[in-house]
């Protein structure tokens, strides 16, 4: 008997989530990082495995502890995000990015840590771009009719709405599922509750969510599901 009665709906399925936020070194005491707890990535991978998933967690520096009963791969930078996603996503269903991934990282690494100046100049750090995971997932489906799920947190600005800029981002990912975030104004960073909408590719409304991580994990689930 299960502890938790409900649908057993992702049985059989192999899911990869990656979750948190990667660090990118800039001498072995320094790093340039983000604010993502993995929560909601967490979320997922807890929701998959009760809903009967096989889950692999690729974990960036989560700030809260993995959920019971999935496979755990730690990694810390983007590149090693990417290799690891990669590499569990050869054998998946769907992936789901829900991880902040850095868009650039130092171009180099100093092996030695860098010293203040005496001159009391300030030094300039030159950035590389990375790699888009996620485009590049959807891009290549490194498994036949294998799912790609994206995120995005968005604030509206001068050039357009929550909803336009993740329209937009929609179509330039090329995913099957982009869900997106509303922050500021009060809503998801700091709090438990999160206010999504779930669009497809072409940057439709699917589904909306509001409520706990858990509650946004569960209708991304079940967008997914209804995919299959
Ligand atoms: N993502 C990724 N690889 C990157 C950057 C982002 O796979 N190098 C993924 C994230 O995991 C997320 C999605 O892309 O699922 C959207 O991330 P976001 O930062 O919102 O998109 P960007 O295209 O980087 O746009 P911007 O930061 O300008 O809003
Ligand atoms: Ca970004």
């Amino acid at each position: 008997a299960f502890a938790l009665a409900g649908p057993r709906d992702l049985a059989g399925r192999h899911v990869v989530v990656s979750a948190g936020g990667t660090r990118e070194p800039l001498d072995p005491v320094r790093f340039l990082g983000n604010r993502s707890s993995g929560r909601q990535g967490v979320a997922l991978a807890r929701v998959a495995a009760a809903r009967g998933a096989r889950v692999t967690l690729v974990a960036a520096n989560l700030a809260v502890p993995p959920p019971a009963g999935v496979d755990v791969v730690p990694v810390e930078t983007a590149a090693q995000l990417r290799d690891a996603v990669r590499a569990a996503a050869k054998d998946a269903d769907v992936v789901v990015m829900a991880a902040a991934v850095a868009d650039y990282r130092p171009a180099s690494v100093q092996g030695a840590k860098i010293k203040k100046r005496a001159d009391r100049s300030a030094p300039a750090i030159e950035l590389v771009e990375n790699v888009d995971v996620l485009a590049e997932l959807a891009g290549e489906r490194l498994r036949e009719g294998q799912l790609v799920v994206g995120f995005a947190a968005e604030t509206g600005d001068d050039d357009g709405s929550v909803l336009e800029h993740g329209r937009a981002k929609a179509l330039r990912k090329g995913a099957d599922l982009l869900v997106v975030n509303a922050v500021g104004e009060g809503r998801g960073f700091g709090t438990d509750v999160n206010e999504v909408v779930v669009l497809d590719g072409a940057g439709q409304v699917v589904a909306t969510a509001g409520g706990t991580k858990d509650d946004v994990a569960g209708t991304v689930w079940d967008a997914v599901r209804d995919r299959w």
